[in-house]
């Protein structure tokens, strides 16, 4: 049989990634004639280098929409476009290179791999990218050390505390310099002390890796008002959007 060439979109790294999400709706179906929306037409372009916060109260949809945003879950209708692309034409296979590639997620939950150290957890990504396993090591203990883990490599995540462990899943979405950093409550277990650093952690990433774009998922109003802009959800819809120090200012 011929095979047939699939065409990955990966944003190199001079590429500036804008992200348009266009009248984007979102159902689930429980049970058979129980339909739920949670997403009812939201409209967002989030620039390149944009440090963007989602606020709203609890079910408003903000995880819903971080996750089809990270091809995690199917949009009912609408569009969501990244560099002109459209995430709803890609195959299965298509959205997963995408988002190894050019996605860094930070789950609600963590999601750490519980028979895996600290620093088998965070090398990970780099081992997908089929990044020499001596180099990936390399990188993870430094971002490990970054977020102040640098004596907890070989713990597994049930050894570390919540906020230990929000530390490593953070580490593990920030080391490959993905241009897109999906973040869904990543201070929710820190201390002050510890979300401040986290959000100049992702401010020092951003001047490095130019480009980089980061939506941020809180409750805090602290942690939004270190953003660039603070949309805010409620009932699946957007109900304001806020621009501070930019030039859209
Ligand atoms: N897989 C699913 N099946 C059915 N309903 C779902 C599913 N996932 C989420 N929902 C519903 O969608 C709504 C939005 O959920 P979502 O997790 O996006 O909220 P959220 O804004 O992230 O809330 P929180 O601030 O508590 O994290 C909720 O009412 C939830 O029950
Ligand atoms: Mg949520």
């Amino acid at each position: 049989m011929e095979k047939q060439e699939v065409k990955i979109m990966t944003i190199s790294k001079n590429e500036e990634s804008t992200l348009q999400v266009s009248n984007l709706h979102m159902k689930y179906n429980e049970g058979k004639h129980n339909e739920v929306y949670v997403l009812k037409g939201i409209d967002m372009e989030i620039k390149a280098g944009q440090m963007v916060a989602i606020m709203g109260p609890s079910g408003c949809g903000k995880t819903t929409l971080l996750n089809l945003i990270g091809g995690l879950d199917k949009y009912t209708t609408g569009n969501i476009q990244i560099n002109g692309s459209l995430l709803g034409d890609f195959s299965d296979n298509e959205i997963t290179k995408f988002r190894r590639d050019n996605i860094g997620y930070i789950f609600q939950l963590f999601n750490l791999f519980e028979d895996q150290t600290a620093l088998e957890n965070v090398s990970l990504p780099l081992i997908m990218q089929r990044i020499e396993p001596s180099l990936a090591l390399n990188r993870a203990k430094m971002m490990l050390q970054e977020v102040g883990l640098g004596d907890r490599f070989n713990d597994l995540p049930g050894k570390l505390s919540g906020g230990e462990q929000q530390k490593v899943a953070i580490s593990r979405a920030l080391i490959t310099d993905p241009k897109i950093i999906l973040a869904d409550e990543p201070t929710g277990d820190l201390d002050t002390a510890s979300s401040n650093d986290i959000m100049q952690l992702f401010r020092r990433m951003q001047q490095e890796n130019q480009g980089m774009s980061i939506i941020i998922v809180t409750h805090s109003q602290d942690i939004a008002n270190q953003c660039d802009r603070i949309i805010r959800i409620d009932d699946g819809k957007i109900l304001n959007d806020q621009y501070f120090n930019t030039e859209e200012n």
